[in-house]
């Protein structure tokens, strides 16, 4: 699969931000690699040089490819540290610690949590789950738990982390946090596509942000490529791979194993929800299309007029199908397509997801990488918020000052 950081672009180029790196811990590999990733959803080029010898090389590869930067140029530093390169310190823009609420502490929320709890620079005050005596990994701290969203709202967050399963909830939660002027990073492409005009003038209203990177693409920033490719020119045309579960299923069932095992390996892997039907019915890719054609096109953008289901009656054939999602300003559409000869699209393994963009001037831009899974998609969430602290707010919704 082609990486995160091979993004295929016609723009004049710029120079690469050089970036001088200590991985001597998983944490701070964990760290730079988020680092990294940030540089390269915002549309730059990185130079990485790595101190702390061969181990912490390894380790920084590693923490690249759990998120889904294959490609990265990694160079071990001999001598001395210039760390000023580096800015790994506090979260900028803020006086005291950031007060922060994780909503959702399943496959997503999991990853988010130790990142939080990791920072001086900020308050964890809540999270909301379902089932407080649920066992997860990582767990926690008992007087943290809440399973009323008011209650999560009561203990006065500057931030809801929004990775709840239910879209409904989330959609509650995300109205009120917003219109009492808490900023919110959403994963839930539902809840947001469901209402995102009215979310977003609620939060122009009330001087609140809302970011939802991860509902789009996991670990993909496909908005921000969007973002980038309009700020080139019109955009002509998008064509994508939205959802990794049915690509890691369409993988699976063209080299012969059954429907419902592929299924079963898909939600052990953490792709696929506990209710996959979002998936299958196409509805999933068809809501993270709407978000798309609204940043592509504009507040006129519609759900896709047509949304092909995936079930076990598919019959692969001998060329590779993915589910395509393609639109332009006239509208969408989800459709499972061959895509033999079409390298982005037919090499996608697992969980991939990937974007073309087509600007009305013929160029093009494209981006891969790991559409769903714990990592790339915390990474995503962690992207938005430190973000959202960098700019120190002020964009108004969507933070699409990206
Ligand atoms: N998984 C991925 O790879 C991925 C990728 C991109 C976007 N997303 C999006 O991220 C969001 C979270 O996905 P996930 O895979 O992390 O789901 P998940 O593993 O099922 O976790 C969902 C969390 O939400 C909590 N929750 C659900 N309903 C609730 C309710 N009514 N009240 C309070 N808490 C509730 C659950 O509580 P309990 O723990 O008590 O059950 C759980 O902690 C979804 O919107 C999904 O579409 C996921």
């Amino acid at each position: 699969m082609s990486a995160l950081s091979s993004v295929k672009t016609a723009s004049p180029s710029v120079a690469p931000v050089p970036l001088c790196l200590r991985a001597v811990t998983p944490d701070q590999a964990r760290d730079g690699a988020g680092l990294i990733y940030r540089q390269i959803r915002a549309g730059r080029a990185v130079t990485v040089q790595v101190a702390g010898g061969r181990e912490a090389l390894a380790r920084l590869e590693q923490a690249c490819r759990a998120i889904g930067l294959g490609t990265v140029d990694l160079r071990l530093l001999e001598g001395p540290a210039d760390l000023s390169l580096s800015p790994l310190g506090p979260l900028p823009g803020h006086g005291g610690p950031l007060r922060v609420a994780l909503a959702g502490c399943g496959v997503v929320g999991g990853g988010v949590l130790p990142r939080l709890l990791d920072r001086p620079d900020i308050a964890l005050v809540g999270v909301l789950v379902q089932s407080p005596v649920k066992v997860r990994v990582p767990e926690p701290a008992p007087e943290l738990v809440v399973t009323d969203p008011a209650a999560l709202l009561a203990r006065e967050p500057d931030v809801v982390l929004d990775t709840l399963s239910d879209a409904s909830v989330s959609l509650a939660l995300i109205r009120a946090a917003l219109s009492r002027g808490i900023h919110v990073v959403s994963a839930s492409k539902q809840a947001v596509a469901a209402d995102v005009e009215g979310l977003s003038a609620l939060a122009t209203a009330t001087g609140a942000t809302l970011r939802y990177s991860a509902a789009v693409g996991g670990g993909v920033p496909m908005l921000e490529t969007v973002r980038q490719a309009r700020a080139l020119g019109p955009i002509r045309r998008i064509e994508a791979v939205l959802n990794g579960t049915v690509n890691f299923l369409l993988n699976r069932l063209a080299v012969g194993h059954p429907f419902d095992a592929a299924l079963a390996e898909a939600q052990a892997a953490g792709f696929a929800e506990a209710d996959p039907s979002a998936d299958l019915t196409g509805r999933d890719a068809a809501a993270k299309l709407f978000l798309l054609s609204r940043a592509a096109f504009g507040a006129g953008a519609r759900l896709p007029d047509r949304v092909d289901a995936l079930g076990p009656d598919f019959q692969p054939g001998p060329a590779p199908v993915r589910q395509l999602a393609v639109a332009d300003c006239a509208g969408g559409q989800i459709t499972l397509a061959p895509v033999a000869g079409d390298a982005l699209f037919a090499a996608l393994a697992d969980a991939g997801n990937a974007i073309r963009i087509t600007l009305a001037d013929g160029r093009v831009l494209s981006r891969s990488g790991l559409g769903a899974g714990r990592a790339p998609t915390a990474e995503s969430v962690w992207a938005d918020l430190t973000d959202l602290l960098t700019s120190r707010v002020g964009a108004g919704a969507d933070g699409a000052e990206l």
